[in-house]
């Protein structure tokens, strides 16, 4: 089995064969691209196709796939992996140091909410609505915003004079972090970023792009859910999971998104991208790597969970927030020297936590309705 960054460097293919963009990107860049393989003896002509339909043969052949290999680990096998987990990825990072480390310029087109004042919102889309909505929220969200930080105690906090702060969980070596403090020029913006494994936040900090200025990356393991955050709840405008939501067990997922809810202001969002059902990395693993359903462990020891949307849905309902997106992006990318296609499945969303209503909404909506 490949390597979880080796992995990572196929799974992050919207980002994996564009050219890269000036700061603030590339506003014309549709979301998931528009290069569409309507006739099949075209495969080989490019790298990549978007927005590809499954087959119900292919459907099934991947569920038949999937069944063959769900024999589960024994449980002290499956304890040792958990309780390790971390030690697993400080290996990864140890060996791999930051050689996977992209530059991902999709991240704003696909989540504008990275870099707001770049504009880089979509075309009219399915998904402006739920944009537009965001928007619309914007001057609610001020207020409540003044509101939070006056019932804050006088404690200061890395980053607590910022106006618009970013968390990113599970951060590796920053493949998120330093484009969005690059992109991101808000003399507000602060970026807290934070992973289990010691090895990669010790990467993220030696940075030469590391401005403690702007930024403040600690080790956090995001299934401890009584671990204190170094900042108090209610005080984030958006946090990012990017491939980490599936390396944690199943069972200590809700608790650990319920956690990170209370960390967002009223209006927050919570950003995600992670691996989806029957994606390419799900079929390949062998006999001998499944944890429990949907559930493995790589050859190195890290794990990884294939989510469907619905279950996503449930996880973030279940902390309270509510669906501003949800998408799923297959893909199908092509080793043209190898004459080789791989179907990829990634999950993308976003989930708002309610924005509060300024003190006297309630009062007058009642007015207005009894006139
Ligand atoms: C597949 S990598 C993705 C890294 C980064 N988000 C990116 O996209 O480049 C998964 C990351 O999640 C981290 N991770 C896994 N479980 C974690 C946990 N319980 N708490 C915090 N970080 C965790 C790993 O150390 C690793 O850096």
């Amino acid at each position: 089995m490949a390597a979880p960054g080796a992995a990572d460097r196929v799974e992050a293919g919207c980002g994996a064969t564009e050219p890269s963009h000036p700061a603030c990107g590339d506003s014309k860049r549709p979301q998931f691209g528009t290069r569409f393989l309507t006739d099949p003896r075209e495969v080989f002509q490019h790298n990549a196709w978007d927005n590809v339909e499954w087959t119900d043969e292919q459907e099934a052949a991947a569920k038949k796939k999937v069944l063959e290999n769900s024999q589960p680990l024994p449980p002290e096998k499956q304890e040792e992996y958990d309780s390790r987990a971390n030690e697993y990825w400080n290996d990864f990072y140890t060996i791999h140091e930051n050689r996977f480390f992209k530059d991902r310029h999709w991240l704003f087109t696909e989540f504008p909410e990275l870099a707001p004042q770049c504009g880089l919102h979509q075309e009219p889309s399915a998904d402006a609505s739920a944009t537009e909505l965001l928007q619309e929220d914007s001057a609610d969200q001020k207020q409540c915003t003044q509101l939070a930080s006056l019932s804050l105690s006088d404690g200061e906090f890395p980053g607590s004079s910022a106006t618009y702060r970013i968390l990113e969980v599970g951060c590796g070596v920053g493949n998120t972090v330093f484009p969005i403090l690059k992109t991101n020029n808000d003399p507000g913006l602060f970026v807290y970023c934070c992973d289990f494994s010691s090895t990669a936040v010790e990467l993220v900090k030696t940075n030469p792009e590391y401005d403690p200025g702007r930024c403040f990356a600690f080790v956090h393991d995001l299934s401890d859910v009584e671990a204190d955050y170094p900042v108090p709840d209610g005080t984030l405008d958006v946090v990012v999971l990017i491939f980490v939501l599936s390396a944690l067990h199943p069972d200590k997922m809700q608790a650990s998104i319920s956690r990170l809810a209370r960390l967002l202001k009223p209006g927050g969002v919570m950003l995600l991208r992670d691996y989806g059902r029957y994606d390419m990395a799900q079929l390949r693993f062998k006999k001998g790597r499944c944890l429990s359903e949907n559930f493995y462990v790589r050859g190195d020891g890290t794990r990884v969970y294939f989510f469907t949307q619905d279950e996503l849905h449930e996880l973030f309902a279940g902390a309270g927030l509510e669906k501003v997106q949800s998408l799923v992006d297959r893909r199908l990318q092509v080793n043209r020297g190898k004459q080789l296609t791989m179907y990829r499945v990634w999950i993308q969303c976003k989930y708002r936590k309610a924005p509060c209503l300024p003190p006297d909404t309630t009062r007058n909506s009642s007015h207005r309705r009894g006139r």
